[in-house]
């Protein structure tokens, strides 16, 4: 909600320190605050400093000659025999690199042209991030997102080899960079350790060891950070845009990577949804009939929330709010979808347009940014004129003020769960194990600790199993069937248990 011209949604920042127009003023910002504290919600902002808007004042005085102040708070290169001086490709496609004739040298932008990336090997230019971030600190806010935070230290500027997927990215020379773990440590010292704030760091791809340095308690870097190897698990040739079926063993194999690495030292957040993802409920779930549509977000949500590390809910999710039917690129606002579908259908043509509208509506962004849906009122009760993005057609049978007193709705099992994790100490620190990992159907796991163990077992299929465990020593605490647990029960397509050994 920062001043931004909107090319990548508010990701383009052209002033930190006010409140975009279109949404409203730094006043209704610090009522919102004060209201959100005075009924005991706290306020994360998203903290977006591995680039600016092109529009950004330091971005216009760095354009401006070689000498100026504000230069060096961009990544300027000369050209290489009249070409970019890499052959790193944006995240949204095209070259990362922008010739700007003013200078005759071209300026770096992992995103869009229209998002430099800002140097931080420039003492400066941290400064004044610091100064800001304390900015909003000093306001009251609770924390911060931090966006792609683990791209902000860059390597060396080469070439990266072709490979053979179509992105040729340069992520090797652009995540988790050698002056990282400094930069965060800088930040951490300097700003987060002087408030009582929280911090998520998104770490668009890293190691195991790497992310036990980013969260672990003794590095003070970060509280928690969001990974994404499980959002790949679908992609095919063409990454998310030619998705395939989900592999199911695969999903676990991540997913047991993830928990039992950060098990003792680090903190994971979980997560299906953001506002970078599709629906989950239209992705690993099944939205063909109500009974499966339900089912499945349930199962999904208990899948998650049993796990070990702190778990986000995207605006939307807790109702099973479904992807968007898309029919033509009209109907999109994502400068990645534009830029993707100019690269795959138009230039390199390995997609037709109608294979490129299956990826988006499978698995495009904008899926999870259509207005929430409130009422059945007009434009389901987000605002009384036309919204930025059309609604989900979906939102008289999908919305919140119809699931909030009704027991059996997603909504409530979301409620439950949450109920849950406060309840039992061993869902927030147990250990994880994974069960039956070649499994392709059912995703069970235990969590455990000295007194207690809390067994899920989830069914990904729209078929009705049989597991076979000794089942009598457990009791169920929350599921989406009603089964009667004897020796052997009949677990029905796409439920989800969760049971508490008796002690
Ligand atoms: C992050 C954001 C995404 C944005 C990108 C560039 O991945 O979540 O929405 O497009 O960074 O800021």
């Amino acid at each position: 909600m920062y001043v931004s011209p909107q090319v990548d949604n508010g990701y383009d920042i052209a002033d930190y320190y006010q409140i975009d127009p279109m949404f409203g003023t730094i006043k209704d910002f610090d009522m919102l605050l004060e209201e959100a504290h005075s009924r005991g919600l706290k306020i994360v902002m998203d903290l977006v400093v591995n680039h600016t808007s092109d529009q950004h004042e330091w971005f216009q005085q760095s354009r401006l000659s070689t000498d100026n102040k504000y230069r060096d708070y961009y990544i300027w290169k000369k050209g290489k025999n009249n070409q970019e001086p890499t052959n790193w490709e944006s995240i949204f496609s095209g070259s990362a690199w922008e010739y700007d004739e003013l200078t005759d040298m071209y300026y770096l932008h992992l995103y869009s042209s229209k998002q430099p990336d800002l140097n931080w090997d420039n003492v400066d230019m941290r400064n004044d991030i610091y100064k800001m971030m304390k900015f909003w600190l000093d306001k009251g806010i609770d924390g911060f997102r931090m966006d792609v935070i683990n791209k902000i230290s860059k390597a060396e500027y080469v070439d990266v080899l072709p490979q053979t997927s179509h992105y040729m990215r340069c992520s090797k020379y652009t995540s988790n960079g050698p002056r990282i773990h400094e930069f965060l440590q800088e930040m951490n010292k300097k700003v987060i350790s002087q408030y009582d704030a929280m911090t998520v760091g998104e770490i668009t791809a890293c190691s195991i060891e790497q992310a036990i340095q980013y969260t672990s308690d003794y590095t003070h870097e970060l509280n928690m950070l969001f990974q994404f190897e499980h959002n790949d698990v679908d992609s095919g040739q063409y990454g998310k845009w030619t998705p395939i079926p989900l592999d199911l063993v695969k999903l676990k194999r991540i997913t047991e990577k993830w928990q039992i690495g950060l098990m003792h030292e680090g903190w994971n957040s979980l997560f299906w949804d953001n506002h970078d993802q599709p629906r989950i409920v239209s992705r690993f779930g099944n939205t063909s009939t109500p009974q499966y549509w339900k089912d499945s977000a349930k199962m999904l949500a208990a899948t998650l929330h049993m796990m070990k590390g702190t778990p986000y809910i995207y605006q939307g999710e807790e109702l099973g709010m479904t992807n968007y039917p898309f029919q033509d690129l009209e109907d999109c606002v994502d400068v990645e979808v534009f830029n993707n579908y100019k690269m795959l259908v138009l230039e390199k043509k390995v997609l037709t347009h109608e294979q490129m509208m299956k990826g988006i509506c499978y698995s495009s962004r904008d899926n999870a940014r259509t207005p929430m849906q409130w009422d059945n009122s007009i434009y389901a009760g987000f605002s009384k004129t036309t919204p930025w993005m059309n609604v989900n057609p979906n939102y008289h049978d999908i919305n919140a003020l119809s699931q909030m007193n009704n027991n059996d709705s997603i909504y409530s099992f979301y409620q439950k769960l949450i109920q849950l994790r406060h309840e039992y100490d061993v869902i927030v620190y147990g250990d994880f194990e994974l069960l039956e990992k070649e499994y392709p159907h059912l995703f069970i796991y235990r969590r455990y600790d000295d007194k207690n163990e809390i067994l899920v077992i989830s069914n990904f299929t729209n078929q009705e199993l049989i597991y076979e465990f000794n089942y009598e020593n457990y009791e169920i605490l929350l599921s989406n069937d009603k089964p009667v647990i004897s020796k052997t029960f009949c677990i029905k397509a796409y439920g989800t248990y969760i049971l508490k050994r008796k002690s």
